[in-house]
């Protein structure tokens, strides 16, 4: 439990936000795979990225963190041991799907499983393609939930047309397809975020990805590298939301990656009025960081809807507490996959805010918000979920009274020293 009193504070200063969820986890993931020594600078030292080294040094795999630095050394995947113990992913999506295609491929047997939240997310999604592929996976209702069993074997390529979109499924194709026979193709209609792509090139493979299309051969070697994470703009979110809402505010975020698989909230506050500049640091880089500057802005409602929603989908429970500031309507839609995030993200956003006394209606595939209202205090759930926790938060910056969480150590899960960083930017 945590009550936050913030009465109301402006936000002055400059944060670098930690590394990026999705980028440290697949560091560790490469660098394993690969042979050498892989160092990698930036990385998370959120709990899911940590549930990841965890399984991999199970696997055999050396593995030394220092601080924010990272060295793997690895004599491949054909090195790695048989564990003696389970695989634990904790409150992981990533670890867990991205391991399925990973060890479908391995000659080894392994059995995964996470924690209460990851026992509810949908595993088929990812076991249907990979057993297509030839991969041998056990699990509960026919493997769509942890526990889950994997029988390592040699796998064939398949031609794939994903039917949601999902970068945690594409790359557990892709990572199966390292190992498999012939020529892997990923077809997406919406285009998911692309670090596993990125990281193949990185790592030596050659991938040809045009109009969402990715397709690459099987049997490459990965060679380790190095490997440069930025920050995360899913963490950043939540202070480019807190510093457009708080007021008499002005926030700088060094070093925010802005892959444009993964920005689509710069897009979003640009549409909706936000007092905020971009600028880019280094486009060259495997994945492109930028400085970003939010003052205390006017905004109007939107819509968010269809292409842009696979680029931020994570960022969705924080727009809905942007959108609640926001002068009218916002309409957010076609976002369905928030049901099986870390919990159903549409009916915990539509609870949660309604209880600061939001004008917030929950519908099939989003939510609509009409604004602005002024937030009360109240007390809230965060349903274990971090980005529930972090817009609780920083709703607690703008509420009228005290606003307080029941479980605010599952932020840690992305961003550990998230309150630290609220309180640098409270007292500048
Ligand atoms: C992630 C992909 C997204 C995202 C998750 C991290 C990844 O999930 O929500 O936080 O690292 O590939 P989906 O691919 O299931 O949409």
């Amino acid at each position: 439990m945590k009550t936050m009193d913030y009465k109301r504070p402006g936000l002055h200063g400059e944060i670098q936000v930690p590394g990026d969820k999705s980028i440290s986890h697949r560091s560790v993931m490469f660098g394993a795979i690969a042979e050498g020594t892989t160092t990698v600078e930036g990385f998370l030292l959120g709990e899911d990225c940590l549930s990841t080294i965890d399984c991999f040094r199970k696997l055999g795999v050396k593995i030394d963190v220092d601080g924010t630095n990272v060295k793997i050394e690895s004599a491949g995947i054909d090195a790695w041991k048989e564990p003696k113990e389970v695989l634990y992913t904790g409150n992981s999506g990533t670890t867990t799907r991205l391991m399925l295609g990973i060890l479908a491929g391995t000659k080894i047997h392994t059995i995964m499983t996470g924690d209460a939240s990851i026992g509810k997310r949908p595993m088929r999604r990812v076991v249907d393609p990979l057993r297509l592929m030839g991969a041998q996976i056990a699990g509960r209702e026919g493997g769509q939930f942890t526990p889950l069993a994997i029988q390592g074997t040699e796998l064939t390529s398949i031609d794939y047309t994903m039917p949601v979109a999902s970068a945690q499924v594409k790359s557990a194709i892709l990572l199966a397809g390292l190992r498999a026979k012939g020529t892997t193709v990923v077809r997406e209609s919406e285009i998911s975020r692309d670090h596993t792509e990125r990281m193949l090139r990185q790592f030596g493979a050659k991938v040809e990805t045009a109009d969402g299309v990715v397709s690459f051969e099987g049997g490459q070697k990965l060679r380790g590298t190095h490997v440069n994470v930025p920050g995360d703009i899913s963490s950043a979110a939540f202070f480019l939301v807190a510093g457009a809402i708080a007021q008499k505010s002005e926030i700088v975020l060094k070093n925010v990656g802005v892959n444009e698989t993964r920005a689509g909230i710069i897009d979003v506050l640009q549409a909706m009025g936000a007092d905020m500049e971009v600028v880019i640091e280094d486009e060259q880089a495997a994945e492109p960081t930028a400085t970003i500057t939010i003052r205390t802005s006017n905004l109007a409602g939107t819509t968010i809807e269809g292409a842009i929603i696979p680029r931020l989908i994570d960022e969705i429970p924080i727009l809905a507490l942007l959108a609640t500031q926001a002068q009218g309507r916002t309409i957010i839609k076609d976002a369905e996959e928030l049901k099986v995030k870390e919990t159903d993200r549409i009916t915990a956003v539509v609870a949660e805010l309604k209880k600061l006394g939001a004008d917030i209606e929950a519908t099939e595939d989003g939510m609509i918000i009409n604004g602005p209202t002024k937030l009360h205090g109240a007390s809230l759930q965060s349903y274990g979920d971090h980005r529930i926790g972090m817009m609780a938060a920083v709703a607690a910056l703008i509420a009228d009274g005290p606003v307080e969480i029941d479980d605010p150590d599952c932020i840690a899960v992305s961003y550990p020293m998230f309150f630290e960083h609220i309180e640098a930017l409270m007292n500048h």
